[in-house]
């Protein structure tokens, strides 16, 4: 299935005005089976791998397993209502403080299933991205993700950020100094040139971002495109999103008023 993406050309347009004219386009029902609409970028949190786990008595890798899993049909689901982007938060520069164990499960659960979904998604139209610092994730997972990019399509009908070893603050730290690096001068430095510097470049702000779990936070997560991001929290677990958790949360979404500081809602 490929998408209208409204006569644009390229990703590059003005921060806000880009999310705005997916948004307007877009229908509260996205098709015939009357299922919410989604806006053009919605970010998930991945959350409650672990718990998920437990609960079934199980090893929290287990859970880490079935996470992992259940991105494509939350991916592909998002696609057919409409979106255009997903964001999902997969690893932080912070989760480094988990058992050694545990983190480099995650990273070959990574390499095994970009290996396998990869080809599968670039046929479907997705293409993969990476935010986050390279360093000091492995070289398999490095060179997976590279392989991903790599046979992404060009034109993509969705592209899915993967946030791996991403942290909002070392986002910001590292955009500045490229700018720095690359000499930009002081009066040549306004949000535009900070958004392009940031590893999200080109991508509109997320519209809504999706925290299953149960906590109430950012985690540090999208700080600086979160701005205006509609926030919901659900208590469901990663591992259990299904299509009736992403009707509520876009549902919720269409209630919301959204005014960027004006006084009417522009979506
Ligand atoms: C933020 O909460 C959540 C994340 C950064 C996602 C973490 C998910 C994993 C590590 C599992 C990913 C598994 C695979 C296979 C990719 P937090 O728990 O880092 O922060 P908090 O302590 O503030 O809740």
């Amino acid at each position: 299935m490929t998408f209208d993406f409204g006569g644009l050309t390229s990703y590059n347009s003005p921060r806000l005005n880009m999310s705005m004219q997916y948004s307007e386009k877009t229908p509260m029902n996205a098709d015939a089976s009357n299922r919410p609409a989604a806006p053009a970028h919605v970010a998930f949190i991945m959350d409650g791998n672990g718990r998920w786990a437990t609960h079934r008595g199980l090893p929290r890798t287990a859970g880490h397993r079935a996470g992992i899993l259940n991105v494509e049909p939350v991916a592909l689901s998002l696609m057919e209502r409409g979106a255009h982007f997903i964001t999902i938060y997969m690893s932080s520069t912070e989760n480094w403080k988990r058992p050694v164990e545990e983190v480099s499960a995650i990273f070959d659960l990574l390499v095994e299933w970009l290996g396998e979904a990869a080809p599968r998604l670039a046929d479907k139209g997705v293409q993969v991205r990476h935010y986050g610092r390279r360093e000091p994730l492995p070289a398999a997972l490095l060179k997976q993700l590279g392989s991903a990019t790599a046979c992404s399509p060009p034109n993509p009908s969705l592209v899915l950020g993967l946030a791996i070893n991403y942290g909002g603050r070392a986002e910001i730290v590292d955009a500045i100094s490229r700018l720095a690096r690359d000499r930009v001068t002081a009066d040549a430095i306004d949000e535009d040139a900070l958004s392009d510097a940031m590893y999200t470049s080109g991508v509109p702000e997320p519209d809504l971002i999706f925290r299953p779990g149960g906590e109430l936070r950012l985690s540090n997560y999208l700080l600086w495109q979160a701005a205006y991001s509609e926030l919901y929290f659900s208590q469901v677990l990663w591992p259990d999103v299904r299509d009736e958790h992403l009707d509520e949360a876009l549902t919720a979404y269409w209630s919301r008023n959204r005014r960027f500081g004006g006084l009417q809602a522009r979506a």
